[in-house]
C-alpha cells in the first residue's frame, strides 16, 4: 500500500484499545482474551481496515484480528474506528509481520482473509507471497481444526499461483470466480483496493480454499 508516513502515527495507535501491543503473550489464550468462544478469523495485510471493520459490524458472533505491517496504514484504520457510533468488542488489530505469525497464534484460528495481498511478481520474491507453501507451512500452527482461507485479489498472475500452491498443498477449493462481481454477492464486504479497482472495471478473483 503506497501511504505517505503519518507523523504520529506509531505513538497515535499505540495509545488505542483496538491495538494489541504484546500480541505474543496471548498466544494460546486468545478465546480468554475474547472472552468467549466464538470463532477467530484474521485478515492478513488488512490496509487501512474496511474489510475487517465492515465483518465485525456484521458479524457479532464472531471475533476479528486485523494484522498489518505498517503504523500509517493502521493509523487510518484506528481512525475509523474511532469514528463510529459504538466501539466493537469483536475487533483487535496487530501490528506486525505476518511472517512472525507463529509467534502469535497456537492452533486457535478458523479463518484467513487475504484480500488484495502484495503479489510479489518476481520469481525469487515467491516466498514472500501471502499463499506460497512457506506461508501455508505457518498457518498450519495457527489454525484450530479446519482450515479456511479465504482470498480476493485483482492480479491473475497471483490468483493462479494461489490456485496452485493451494491445491498442491492439499486444499480443496470452492466458490471460484474470476468475475467476483458478474455473480450475485450479497454478503460480500468490499476492501478499499477492491472499491477502487471496481470502480476503474477491474475484475476481482476470489477462491475459498478447505482443508
Ligand atoms: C495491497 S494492500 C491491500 C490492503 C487491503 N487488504 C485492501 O484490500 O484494500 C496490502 C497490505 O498488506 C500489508 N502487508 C503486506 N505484507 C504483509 C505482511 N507480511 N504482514 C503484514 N502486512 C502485510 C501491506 O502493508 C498493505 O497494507
Amino acid at each position: 500500500m503506497r501511504l505517505k508516513h503519518i507523523k504520529g502515527s506509531k505513538e497515535y495507535i499505540e495509545k488505542s484499545s483496538y491495538l494489541i501491543l504484546n500480541p505474543e503473550t496471548n498466544k494460546g489464550k486468545w478465546q480468554d482474551f475474547f472472552g468467549n468462544f466464538n470463532p477467530i478469523h484474521i485478515e492478513i495485510g488488512m490496509g487501512r481496515g474496511d474489510f475487517i471493520i465492515g465483518m465485525a459490524q456484521n458479524h457479532p458472533e464472531l471475533n476479528y484480528i486485523g494484522i498489518e505491517m505498517y503504523d500509517s496504514v493502521i493509523y487510518k484504520a484506528v481512525k475509523k474506528l474511532e469514528s463510529l457510533d459504538r466501539t466493537l468488542p469483536n475487533l483487535f488489530l496487530i501490528r506486525m509481520d505476518a511472517t512472525e505469525i507463529c509467534n502469535v497464534f497456537d492452533r486457535e484460528i478458523s479463518r484467513i482473509y487475504l484480500n488484495f495481498s502484495d503479489p510479489w511478481p518476481k520469481a525469487k520474491h515467491e516466498k514472500r507471497r501471502l499463499t506460497s507453501k512457506q506461508f501455508l507451512e505457518r498457518y498450519d500452527n495457527i489454525f484450530k481444526d479446519s482450515k479456511e482461507i479465504f482470498q480476493k485479489t485483482d492480479n491473475d498472475d497471483l490468483f493462479e499461483f494461489s490456485i496452485e500452491s493451494l491445491t498442491n498443498y492439499g486444499y480443496s477449493l470452492k466458490n471460484v470466480s474470476h468475475d467476483l462481481y458478474s455473480e450475485m454477492i450479497p454478503d460480500n464486504v468490499a476492501t478499499e483496493y477492491e472499491t477502487k479497482f471496481v470502480k476503474e472495471g477491474t475484475k476481482i478473483n476470489r477462491l475459498e480454499a478447505y482443508k
